[in-house]
């Protein structure tokens, strides 16, 4: 190839001649009170919630981007937070109402609607499942009433168990959110909070090594964590109970049993398309010839004014050649059984040479399978997930960067 040949080569954008499945994600940014852990888009709620005029903003901020979705069917919806188990169902059920008569969802579709243990009331769960949720995802954290004391939530174990039996009994299709790593945390004591989980037979459960992250008070002021070694036993711990009670840890933090993965984030995981709407929303979408980030205002309140002026995005923007291929790998790579090598393709509208140099040094280092079908981690892939990810990352970014935790949570619609 000349050097024409090739400067044209590299300005060339994806091609797509099937579009990407499509997810709706929807941000609820309140909760009782902020923990001092978190970092997600999430604000205390002060006074009576604008519970109304933000529901009327979702469905006006769904309606101004219809035009980029147009004939697509929704495959699954997340309504996550903040907390939006503090709505009422009337507003759940409005806004699940106001969807599906703006844009078509396919049926049976998983509606998955994140809720607190703390804002638990078994009416209010029933009416949820009454409103079209069929999957709730239950911010448990942990079954130990110190832990749940030294994280500052609002719950305690009685009001989680409570919680997790009406949710399993109205709902039937429950995560459980959990953490490890908690303050003074012990092998021993982790492994009696598992214990109490798996006695409600959970389908899915998320499992999450408490972070440090920028911007919490835990950051400025840092809780007793256990040390790496005892985060590491664990994790081993917590990995073989789970593995011998019939759960598959399918991705880096997820754990189902046998068709209870959550579709919503498999489909973040395979490179699939989400619209997010609402406060600090992101959102992934292909075009035939191109792919786009949308971010929405982050402040509620900011977010209320701009949606009422008709503009609710803050930035859009079409994602580069060179961060496709590295924003596939880090979903893809998140999943045990990695991805058929075809979907590469499919997913990013390039052919698999865009990465072929970064899979061979993957390869050749012990991380990736040798296997020309799959993109599949080895288990010292998956251990040193960061390591595999930095070589697939664009060389105008400096290794180094975090890379992990991007995807870290349950509804990965909005970003920290
Ligand atoms: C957006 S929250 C949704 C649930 C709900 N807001 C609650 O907390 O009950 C998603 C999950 O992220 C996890 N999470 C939040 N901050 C974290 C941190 N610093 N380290 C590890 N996991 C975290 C928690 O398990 C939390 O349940
Ligand atoms: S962890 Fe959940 S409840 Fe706590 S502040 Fe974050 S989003 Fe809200």
């Amino acid at each position: 190839m000349d050097s024409v040949a090739i400067a044209a080569d590299s300005l060339k954008g994806p091609h797509f001649s099937t579009l990407p499945p499509l997810s709706l994600y929807v941000h609820i940014p309140w909760c009782v009170r902020k923990c001092p852990y978190c970092d997600f888009n999430s604000h205390t709620a002060k006074g009576e919630l604008p519970e109304d005029a933000y529901v009327d903003a979702l469905l006006r901020d769904l309606e101004s981007a219809l035009p980029a979705v147009w004939g697509r069917k929704v495959v699954s919806v997340f309504i996550g937070g903040g907390t939006p188990s503090l709505f009422s169902a009337a507003s759940i059920d409005r806004l699940l109402g106001g969807i599906r008569a703006r844009l078509p969802i396919l049926p049976g579709a998983e509606t998955t609607l994140e809720a607190n243990p703390g804002t638990f009331e078994r009416q209010k769960f029933a009416d949820f499942f009454g409103a079209g949720v069929n999957r709730l995802s239950l911010g448990i954290q942990s079954f130990d009433p110190a832990m749940l004391r030294a994280l500052g939530r609002v719950h305690d174990d009685d009001e989680a168990r409570r919680a997790a039996e009406a949710a399993l009994m109205i709902f039937g299709n429950v995560n459980f959110d959990l953490m490890y790593g908690l303050p003074q945390q012990t092998v021993e004591g982790a492994q009696a909070d598992l214990a109490a989980a798996l006695a409600f037979s959970p389908p899915h459960l998320s499992f999450y090594q408490l972070t440090l992250e920028p911007n919490t008070l835990f950051h400025r002021t840092p809780p007793p964590l256990p040390d790496e070694d005892t985060a590491a036993d664990i994790e081993g711990a917590v990995h073989a109970t789970l593995g011998r009670a019939g759960y598959a840890h399918y991705e880096t933090s997820a754990y189902a049993r046998p068709g209870r993965q959550c579709a919503h984030n498999m489909n973040y995981w395979t490179f699939g398309d989400y619209l997010g709407i609402g406060a600090g929303a992101h959102a992934k979408l292909s075009f035939p010839d191109r792919i786009v980030r949308q971010l929405r205002w982050k402040q509620p309140k900011q977010y209320l004014e701009k949606m009422a002026a008709g503009a609710p995005l803050q930035e859009e923007i079409t994602v580069s050649r060179d961060d496709i291929g590295f924003e596939f790998m880090l979903n893809a790579l998140r999943l045990t059984d990695g991805v058929a090598a075809s979907l590469f393709a499919e997913r990013t509208g390039f052919s698999l040479s865009l990465v072929n140099r970064a899979v061979e040094a993957a390869t050749a280092k012990g991380l990736l399978e040798a296997d020309p079908s799959r993109l599949k981690p080895t288990e010292l892939g998956r251990r040193f997930q960061n390591d595999l990810l930095e070589l697939f990352l664009p060389r105008r970014r400096a290794p180094g960067v975090r890379v992990a935790p991007l995807l870290q949570v349950e509804a990965t619609g909005v970003e920290r």
